[in-house]
């Protein structure tokens, strides 16, 4: 099972991290109410819990501001490194069943992100750390779908 867990992830923090998106699918209705101020609470809260105590751990340490999701998005590689080994087996307790929950949740949260940046964080009260989501993106290619 830990190989696949591993694939799990890898997918979506390659090794040469490239900021991708699929255009149409973050533009989606609706997303941007959904993601509106996202917050790490607000995140936990869609995951499976197994995760959650990693979670709030790894937006704690990535560097970025610890609500501030853009960020937590396109630092992927970092973030994933924190999250592995935490979450997953012998340390976490998180199953094949709760990564296959998690996987499209991420996902959809990540693709909008990667795709609007700060767009959804217009008058949003938390502290924001775009200086370093623009240092990070500065750095990686861009690949868009739709
Ligand atoms: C992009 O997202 C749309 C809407 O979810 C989907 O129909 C389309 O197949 C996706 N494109 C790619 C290349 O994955
Ligand atoms: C978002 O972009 C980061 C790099 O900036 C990438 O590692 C990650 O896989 C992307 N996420 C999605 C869901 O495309
Ligand atoms: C192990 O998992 C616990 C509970 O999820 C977490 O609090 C702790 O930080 C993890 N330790 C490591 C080394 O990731
Ligand atoms: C921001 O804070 C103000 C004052 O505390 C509050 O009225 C407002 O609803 C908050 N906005 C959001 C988006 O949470």
């Amino acid at each position: 099972m830990r190989p696949s867990i591993i694939a799990f992830f890898s997918l979506l923090s390659v090794a040469t991290a490239t900021r991708t998106f699929n255009i149409t699918a973050a533009l989606q209705p609706g997303n941007f109410d959904k993601y509106h101020c996202a917050t790490t609470e607000q995140v936990v809260n869609l995951l499976p819990s197994c995760l959650a105590s990693c979670q709030r751990n790894a937006n704690a340490n990535d560097g970025c501001a610890y609500d501030d999701i853009a960020c937590h998005c396109v630092n992927y590689v970092k973030y994933s490194s924190l999250i592995e080994p935490c979450a997953f087996p012998p340390n976490g307790s998180c199953t094949f069943a709760d990564l296959t929950i998690a996987r499209p949740i991420v996902n959809d949260l990540c693709n909008f992100f990667n795709a609007t940046l700060y767009a959804a964080y217009d008058k949003c009260n938390q502290t924001l750390s775009p200086d370093l989501t623009n240092c990070i993106i500065a750095k990686e290619d861009t690949v868009i779908t739709e």
